[in-house]
């Protein structure tokens, strides 16, 4: 579709003129389709000049070179850049105050006049938001305007490298994950390894569990054409910076209520400020990635809300920036608890390892566990938060069996946990199998796990050096 087109189809007033002042021009502006296109749009008008970044900022900006034959002439302007999926424009809104705006063919022999009015208004009708009190210069993100019109999102989650990863893991997290790479076409997945960091693992076990968990990553099915995985700290810099500038977003007081936080204090011995810094870097790791969505068990509830409180008050003050990011949690089994003790979260930093299934058991450990699985003595097998134990292992059994709730209360009706044990134990192994094999072929080719983190990082810095980009250049850096 091309401009002309595009203000037709939406009833802009707009007419083609062949006679124009080529310096008042702004060059083709290709809304719309899917090939990378660059489209540079200068024009020299002096009124504006010190509003707008110069071209290195520019390039900065939309991460990219950028070839103008007059630098000079850079005083204001647009620029559309669209790198993969996301368009991005950099739009000095002075503009919008011009009388005429003319849009030029990329052959350069006409151009469409359209006012400025009529221009914000299209921009605002294609959904960008223009408004803004703080700044003149504003970025405006077409990817997210068409991804809210398409429904399309963009989905960043992490997962420490803490341990071996856990079935809470899996039917808190990475089940959902696979359930947006199969909705969604941008799917990015890290190991959360700074934050894994604010429990002082020892250098090599966590050296050997960034590895692991990549691999029971990739082996729970992760379709790497769609999804793309990532090491944190690969990108640790983009991901700090941004931290940074939100931590002076962030009321201190805030970071106290968070309740991980409270227990995770309580448990350790020495508490870094790191472990109270967490959930500022963790909504980096989402905003650095410009992320609409984000799939998450029930734990990370309050994180998600403090990354969209703080995002909101980036994007308040300074303008528009990166979308406000939706939690998404699994409708049934949002929190896994632990196998002895109904009351504390399946966690794979739980040096008591009867408490977990760990993706990675063999049926002889998961018979055992399950076996030793806290119940109690009600023969009568419902779902009762009194009862967080038997609760726990039927939901379990509810997840996995793809049975309604009603349906599982009515198999066990009157059976006792030994049957309820019997028959989950199965299940559990049989969802587990496939994933455990998948491992061990993975576990012997370190050079392939290792290259899936390299491709994901080149997948996704040119994303976080965009971001953070803009991002100083709001914040006035
Ligand atoms: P973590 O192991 O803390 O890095 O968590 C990685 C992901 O798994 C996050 O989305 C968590 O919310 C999720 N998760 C961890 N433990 C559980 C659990 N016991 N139940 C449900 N989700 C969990
Ligand atoms: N804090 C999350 C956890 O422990 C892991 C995490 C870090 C994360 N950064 C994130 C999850 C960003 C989602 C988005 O579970």
């Amino acid at each position: 579709m091309d401009s002309a087109e595009i203000l037709r189809k939406r009833k802009y007033r707009h007419s083609l003129v062949r006679d124009f002042d080529s310096d008042r021009v702004l060059s083709a502006f290709l809304l719309g389709d899917d090939r990378p296109t660059l489209i540079f749009i200068c024009q020299n008008n002096s009124d504006s000049s010190g509003t707008l970044p110069d071209l290195r900022d520019l390039e900065r900006i939309v991460g990219m070179s950028l070839t103008v034959r007059d630098a000079r002439k850079v005083e204001d302007g647009l620029a559309v850049v669209q790198q993969g999926q996301v368009q991005r424009v950099v739009l000095d809104e002075s503009a919008f105050d011009r009388e005429k705006i003319y849009l030029r063919s990329p052959d350069n022999t006409s151009a469409l006049e359209i006012s400025g009015e009529d221009f914000k208004a299209l921009l605002e009708d294609l959904g960008f938001e223009t408004e803004s009190e703080t700044a003149r210069l504003r970025i405006y993100d077409f990817g997210y305007a068409a991804v809210r019109q398409s429904a399309q999102n963009r989905v960043v989650s992490g997962i420490q490298p803490s341990g071996d990863m856990t079935l809470g893991n899996y039917l808190g997290a990475v089940v959902n994950w696979q359930k947006q790479v199969e909705n969604y076409d941008e799917n990015f997945f890290f190991l959360a390894d700074l934050h894994s960091l604010t429990t002082l693992p020892d250098p090599a076990d966590l050296r050997d569990r960034i590895f692991k968990t990549v691999a029971t990553l990739v082996a729970c099915g992760l379709d790497l054409d769609k999804a793309t995985l990532f090491r944190q700290s690969d990108l640790g810099g983009y991901h700090t910076e941004l931290a940074w500038i939100f931590s002076c977003l962030t009321p201190e007081g805030r970071l106290e209520q968070m309740t991980q936080f409270k227990e995770k204090a309580r448990k350790q011995e020495f508490v870094g400020s790191g472990l109270k810094t967490y959930p500022i870097l963790m909504a980096a790791d989402i905003a650095i990635y410009q992320a609409t969505l984000v799939p998450v068990g029930e734990d990370q509830r309050q994180h998600l809300e403090l990354a969209r409180e703080i995002i909101r008050r980036f994007n308040g003050r300074y303008g528009y920036t990166m979308p406000v990011p939706k939690a998404d949690m699994p409708q049934v089994l949002a929190r896994v608890m632990s196998l002895t003790d109904g009351t504390s979260k399946m966690s794979k930093s739980n040096p008591n390892r009867d408490s977990c299934i760990y993706l990675l058991d063999n049926p002889d450990d998961i018979k055992r566990k399950i076996k030793r699985a806290k119940t109690d003595s009600n023969r009568d097998l419902f779902f009762d938060e009194n009862r967080p134990e038997i609760s726990n292992l039927l939901g379990i059994y509810q997840v996995l069996s793809g049975l309604a709730q009603a349906e599982v209360v009515e198999q066990f009706k009157g059976q006792g946990a030994a049957k309820l044990k019997a028959q989950l134990t199965e299940a559990v192994i049989e969802a587990l199998r496939p994933i455990r094999e998948q491992y061990d072929r993975l576990s012997a080719d370190r050079d392939r796990v290792l290259e899936i983190l390299s491709q994901g990082k080149a997948r996704v810095e040119p994303i976080a050096q965009q971001t953070l980009a803009a991002v100083k250049q709001r914040v006035g850096l």
